[in-house]
């Protein structure tokens, strides 16, 4: 659900956003993973902001446009889920 902390563990393989509509955390995911909605966009604990992948410049465009971007937003359809990511902490970003 938005503004609440969540973990994601043993979904290696996958993206967050894939494990998040998984666990109906509340992530809509309209576009499918597409980097063209930012209904995926989550707020990612800083304490594992440094051990995801850096975004890409599609997902640093639209991150941008966002009215509640923050310096630890990311879309979660841009992250690949890997076991060094077991246990990530992540808040749902409100709806724009
Ligand atoms: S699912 Fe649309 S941008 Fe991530």
């Amino acid at each position: 659900m938005q503004g609440n902390e969540h973990r994601v563990d043993g979904l290696a393989g996958r993206k967050l956003m894939e494990a998040l509509r998984e666990f109906d955390f509340g992530v809509a995911a309209i576009c499918g993973g597409m980097c063209s909605c930012a209904t995926c966009h989550v707020y990612i604990d800083p304490e594992w902001l440094s051990r995801l992948q850096p975004a890409e410049p599609a997902e640093r465009d639209l991150l941008a446009e966002l009215r509640h971007a923050r310096p630890n937003s990311r879309l979660s359809c841009q992250i690949d889920l890997t076991d060094a990511l077991n246990d990530l902490a992540l808040t749902i970003a409100p709806e724009e």
